[in-house]
């Protein structure tokens, strides 16, 4: 894509990225609970980095040796070798950088109850600040090109940044001030153990997406801080929060079950870019003030068009992807090569997060069902679409209650077919894509009375090659609201029809 923003190098400290995508820290829960770097992890990592992403940021690895799930660590000189063969395999794949974000999480238990900064004692938050500074100088050590500080979310940095945070000394709620002095101390001892020409990135939330919680008015002056004390880009997330956090009997608190892990992690309902607004006001503020601190924005951005508005419009500098990434590795690589059609597309349904939370190694629902990792296209190249054996078939079928159910017949491929994309249109418009699945069927959740519905499928294969589009289907659904019992036959008579079998 010549021209694209997306593709200019930028420099942060000591280190250059060849292109403005990052991929977000994102938990794989492939570690064993020692928290050593094993060969999924590596092979997990190495994926990523043959898909040419700028930045790959490491998920959350623990500075302490608290208790947890699969969770990597680097709590310890024992850690460093597995961290050091890590970077050492994405930096032998291609040109991507590599961070690694750096957590302390307080402790929680299955019954409910929770520790929180005001139960930590000055000794417990110097103690914090020397673990995050040791564990900084054993990224660097193991060849990390930079260190991510996690600020963000639920963990026990976000907590002292909280307007929630319920004590009432110099670390505590009192003021913004003393909120930030836990912050602002570990920053200086990262500094002071990685030196100056090694690169610090701090991710926090714009936004904490709770009643009592802070947002974008307070955060652009931690923002502003964090760019003062020398960090050298800032990640914006939101939310993630325990305090709405849903409650299940018997499970550990997740904190993304709220409104406010929606907004860490938008299902397909939210706006695409739906943070981006904390972003833009964030770099407005702080390049205002004299600081041209790179700002990274995420959630919910799909597609390298969005990413590109986004930078042009100046509302951020790089642009940081989670799931599309997880959905695609090759997103970068396809939409360098101007092959956009080509990238095979998350559908925000949020599956990978249901795995993170169950303890589960994460997969895509989007990946072939065996496989732990995304499937690496063809060696050999494979430029031959997917066809339509017999034409092309799709059935659509109009059920009571705002459904449409769609059924299409089985593309061909020499390679296997991946996946079908799922366009509609409405009311005569352009054709957008409403999601994708790896069967022959689709229900259509949100077909509205009083509207006209035009679909259209394409298959791809694993390199990504789309089918010419399916026939069309059209359904037009009459105001008023159709019920079971109008002029529709029942929907179990439709499904059976139409071979669903749930
Ligand atoms: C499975 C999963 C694990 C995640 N783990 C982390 C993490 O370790 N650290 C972090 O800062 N954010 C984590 N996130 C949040 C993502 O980095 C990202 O901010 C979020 O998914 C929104 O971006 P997206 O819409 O591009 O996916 C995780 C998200 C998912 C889906
Ligand atoms: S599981 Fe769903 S939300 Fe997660 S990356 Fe795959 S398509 Fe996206």
């Amino acid at each position: 894509m010549a021209g694209f923003k997306l593709f200019e190098p930028i420099q942060i400290n000591t280190m250059r990225l060849e292109n403005r995508i990052l991929l977000t820290a994102m938990v794989t829960r492939l570690s064993g609970e020692d928290g050593y770097v094993n060969q999924p992890i590596l092979d997990r990592y190495a994926r990523f980095a043959r898909g040419e992403t700028g930045l790959i940021v490491v998920e959350a690895t623990a500075v302490h040796g608290a208790k947890s799930g699969p969770l990597l660590r680097l709590s310890d000189a024992s850690f460093v070798p597995g961290h050091r063969e890590l970077t050492r395999r994405i930096h032998d794949e291609s040109h991507s950088k590599v961070a690694l974000q750096i957590i302390h999480f307080l402790k929680i238990a299955r019954s409910g109850w929770r520790q929180t900064v005001d139960m930590l004692s000055h000794d417990d938050i110097h103690l914090i600040v020397q673990q995050y500074g040791a564990a900084a100088a054993r990224t660097r050590e193991a060849g990390y090109d930079a260190v991510e500080l996690h600020m963000a979310h639920a963990y026990t940095m976000s907590s002292f940044l909280s307007k929630r945070n319920a004590r009432s000394d110099e670390y505590g709620g009192r003021s913004l001030e003393t909120r930030m002095r836990a912050m602002t101390e570990v920053i200086l001892q990262v500094r002071r153990q990685v030196g100056p020409d090694f690169p610090i990135g701090v991710r926090f939330d714009g936004e904490e997406c709770i009643k009592g919680g802070y947002g974008l008015s307070e955060a652009k002056y931690m923002a502003l801080r964090m760019a003062q004390l020398g960090v050298d880009y800032i990640s914006i997330s939101a939310g993630g929060k325990f305090e709405d956090a849903v409650k299940k009997e018997g499970e550990p608190l997740y904190p993304y079950t709220g409104y406010s892990g929606d907004r860490t992690m938008p299902p397909a309902e939210y706006q695409d870019g739906a943070n981006v607004y904390l972003a833009a006001g964030i770099k407005a503020f702080v390049n205002a003030h004299g600081y041209p601190t790179p700002i990274v924005t995420t959630g919910k951005i799909p597609t390298p068009q969005a990413a590109e508005e986004i930078l042009q419009r100046g509302q951020a500098d790089i642009i940081g992807f989670a799931r599309a990434l997880l959905a695609d590795p090759d997103w970068p690589k396809k939409a360098r090569l101007g092959q956009e059609e080509r990238i095979v597309r998350c559908v925000y349904g949020n599956v990978c997060k249901a795995l993170d939370e169950n303890f589960k190694q994460v997969k895509c629902t989007l990946w072939l069902k065996q496989g732990l990792h995304p499937p690496d296209p063809p060696p050999e190249g494979d430029e031959a679409p997917p066809t339509w054996p017999g034409g092309g078939q799709l059935q659509a079928a109009r059920q009571a209650n705002g459904r449409v159910l769609l059924a299409w017949e089985r593309a061909a491929d020499p390679q296997g077919v991946y996946g079908y994309e799922i366009f509609r249109a409405v009311n005569g418009g352009r054709f957008v894509h409403l999601t994708s699945a790896t069967t022959t069927r689709h229900a259509d959740d949100h077909a509205l009375a009083g509207n006209t519905y035009t679909y259209q499928i394409k298959a791809y294969d694993f390199a990504g090659n789309r089918s010419g589009p399916s026939n069309t289907a059209t359904v037009e659904i009459p105001l008023p609201v159709p019920v079971s019992g109008d002029s529709l036959r029942l929907n179990g008579e439709v499904e059976a029809e139409m071979g669903y079998t749930a």
